[in-house]
């Protein structure tokens, strides 16, 4: 802000008037200046004022009128006043001045040094004011920037986790119909091949090549249902996570112990959203727990749905869940907030892990 402030100066005189401009004329400031109650106002409407210097006695509207009415309008931005008084020692006065927005008084004859050096502590104060204002709107701004930012990688994540979950479906909609097919396919031609063949050790042979293909058909069942667990659509969430920690409970060697309301009422979005927490959850556990006990708990109230996962491994850190390189962490957090709801990690004294996760019901 480089331009000058305003200083507003009324006086009915106009011999006071020269003597106040002669007087500041040193001080960088732009000096207005009036003769009446009525022309100051005239000449203030609109302007910034860093400081007014008013005669308390003036005919028609006196200096603690035109002070009252020089801020009536101004709420944020009320003008500081220096009244040029004769009467500083009418206690009255005084205070019929300060009620009116005074926040100093110069006896006359007004004394120059006295005179500059309050005005210098008022610009000052001015300046402050400013550049206080300017850093308060830069403040805003950024901060508006910085909630679009992430408001737009709230969008992005949401997007991203929507491609994802078009491409999973994709995926296993191929692995079902190509790969699960053709295996069905070879299965039923090997039983038609094995009922040909008289050689006892190739028939043994054909028997274990059956159970091999039997193996994957179940394999190729598994990846499908895990990239897109139509389980949840067909038999909904509670039968999805009895079906997945069963899986995981044999494949992982991990008791799992389910507690699951099964009158809960949550959206097909928000179920899926849930079973990819717990997937990636139950990996980690898998992964970096060492536990031998999982308590997987999900149970609704008046207003929301409580999900939790509780293992009795050895527990996480706090630096490796701030860590930047926590992606796992990170999503199951971005995931959360994408549906509005509160994502935890942490440890209960030290004894393994909990996630916890809140989703809001919409139940309007
Ligand atoms: N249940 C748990 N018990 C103990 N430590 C855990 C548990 N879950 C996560 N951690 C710790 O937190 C770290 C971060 O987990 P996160 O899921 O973000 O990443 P990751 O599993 O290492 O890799 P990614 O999930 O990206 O494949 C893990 O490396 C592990 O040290
Ligand atoms: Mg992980």
């Amino acid at each position: 802000m480089n331009h000058c402030p305003n200083l507003l100066i009324v006086d009915d005189i106009e011999a006071n008037l020269l003597l106040l401009r002669a007087l500041t004329h040193k001080i960088n400031v732009n000096i207005i200046e009036a003769l009446s109650g009525a022309e100051a106002l005239e000449k203030a409407r609109g302007l910034e004022l860093a400081l007014a210097i008013i005669d308390v006695q003036m005919p028609e509207m006196s200096g603690y009128e035109l002070a009252v009415k020089l801020n009536e309008d101004r709420l944020d931005d009320k003008v500081p006043v220096i009244f040029l008084t004769a009467n500083y020692f009418d206690e009255t006065e005084v205070f019929k001045g300060y009620n009116s927005g005074a926040v100093d008084y110069i006896i006359k004859p007004v004394n120059s040094q006295i005179l500059t050096s309050k005005i210098s502590v008022f610009l000052d104060l001015f300046n402050q004011k400013q550049t206080i204002k300017l850093n308060a709107a830069e403040l805003k701004k950024s901060s508006e920037e910085l909630k679009n930012s992430l408001e737009q990688q709230h969008q992005l994540s949401k997007y991203i986790e929507q491609v994802r979950e078009d491409e999973r479906v994709s995926i296993s909609r191929e692995l079902h119909d190509d790969l699960g097919q053709a295996l069905t396919a070879v299965k039923i031609d090997l039983g038609i091949i094995k009922q040909k063949i008289q050689d006892d050790d190739l028939v043994l042979r054909m028997n274990k090549v059956t159970a091999l293909v039997s193996e994957t058909i179940k394999t190729v069942q598994r990846l499908t249902s895990q990239l897109r667990p139509e389980i949840i659509d067909d038999l909904g969430l509670v039968a999805a996570i009895e079906w997945y920690t069963k899986e995981f409970a044999e494949r992982a060697g991990i008791e799992v112990f389910l507690d699951l309301d099964f009158d809960v009422t949550i959206l097909p979005d928000h179920s899926l959203t849930l079973f990819r927490i717990m997937q990636e959850s139950l990996t980690n556990i898998a992964r970096h727990s060492g536990a031998t006990r999982v308590e997987v708990s999900l149970y609704e109230n008046e207003e929301s749905v409580h999900f939790r996962i509780a293992d009795n491994g050895i527990g996480i850190t706090g630096e490796e869940i701030k860590s930047k390189k926590s992606f796992g962490i990170m999503s199951m957090k971005e995931r959360a907030a994408s549906l509005g709801g509160s994502f935890e990690i942490y440890s209960e004294n030290g004894n393994g892990t909990v996630i916890k996760l809140i989703l809001l019901l919409n139940k309007n």
